[in-house]
């Protein structure tokens, strides 16, 4: 968790910032907003989100920005081009800065410490959009999902198949906080940081094949296989994951009833099939649009010290 001079503001830089209590209880929380959606019910009246985007992105930007709209207020778009960031102010300055004149910040952007110095910085909370090393908004959104279709994820197997990036790291806080049982298989070369495995301890298990990994899982995960930032390198990529497409026989493997979850925007014919994305056990529209409901029980949380 990141220290800050005021006991009472909370940020939300990666899973491993909030407790399983509190997890479980923004996702109920995601849930009734999404069940009952009241348009009287404005608790950011007047306040402002500064959403900070190195990187592209369209889910990202639109959950974040109708969310606040929703509960009346509303959300800036900055992108380094054309703010002083791009021409190098330093972070904390930047930081100090912003928060002094808004009530939330999101940040994209590629190296995590840029989040983690900012929200030492601010004093205002500070999210984790995307980083190089996490996206935890979308392991909310993705466990909400799973809550929906199936209850409690605790002592579940979930099966991460492809980069050990971003996303793969955030399951593995996910499975840290949630307690459930994680199975990887990553290409050589490829897997997740040593570091962030190690402290998840036995809950996390790595598999040669992903057929191997994929046996008795309740879920399947995937993610591209060139992230952004990683363009140049997606004809080698293409090359060292070919063995690494969810498809078919991947969910034969699986339990019947498992479910399938890609983050998207997604590689049919690459990461995972057309046949599995666009299929019965698939649930990644879901997924997407809970990003709206997470993200809005996620502020009400940061920000109404609502704690769920
Ligand atoms: N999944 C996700 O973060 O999507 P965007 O890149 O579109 O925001
Ligand atoms: N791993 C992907 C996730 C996109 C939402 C990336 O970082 O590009």
């Amino acid at each position: 968790m990141i220290k800050t001079d005021n006991p009472t503001l909370r940020h939300f830089t990666s899973l491993l910032d909030v407790s399983g209590d509190e997890l479980r209880r923004l996702i109920e929380r995601a849930i009734e907003l999404k069940n009952n959606r009241d348009p009287d019910y404005q608790p950011l009246k007047g306040q402002v989100l500064a959403m900070i985007f190195e990187k592209s992105s369209t889910r990202t930007r639109i959950s974040f920005e109708a969310g606040m709209t929703h509960f009346g207020g509303s959300a800036l778009f900055l992108s380094p081009r054309d703010t002083q960031l791009g021409r190098g102010e330093p972070l904390q300055d930047s930081a100090k800065v912003i928060s002094s004149m808004v009530d939330c910040i999101m940040l994209r952007t590629d190296k995590h410490e840029t989040v983690t110095t900012f929200a030492q910085h601010s004093s205002v909370p500070v999210i984790n959009g995307l980083t190089d090393q996490q996206h935890p908004c979308q392991l909310l959104a993705d466990m909400q999902t799973w809550f929906e279709h199936r209850g409690d994820i605790q002592g579940k197997t979930v099966t991460w198949i492809g980069d050990g990036n971003n996303m793969c790291h955030s399951y593995i806080h996910a499975a840290t906080v949630l307690d459930f049982n994680l199975h990887i298989a990553a290409p050589v070369c490829y897997e997740p940081s040593k570091a962030i495995v190690e402290a998840a301890g036995t809950r996390i298990k790595f598999f040669n094949t992903p057929l191997d990994a994929a046996k008795n899982a309740d879920l399947i995960v995937t993610d591209v296989w060139a992230s952004m930032g990683q363009e140049d390198e997606q004809k080698q990529r293409i090359r060292d994951f070919k063995d690494y497409q969810v498809n078919a026989a991947i969910m034969n493997a699986a339990h019947s009833d498992a479910l399938f979850m890609h983050c998207l925007p997604a590689h049919r014919g690459e990461e995972v099939s057309s046949e599995v994305i666009d299929g019965p056990q698939s649930i990644v529209f879901d997924e997407a649009e809970n990003r709206l409901h997470a993200q809005k029980a996620l502020l009400e949380f940061l920000l109404c010290g609502k704690k769920s």
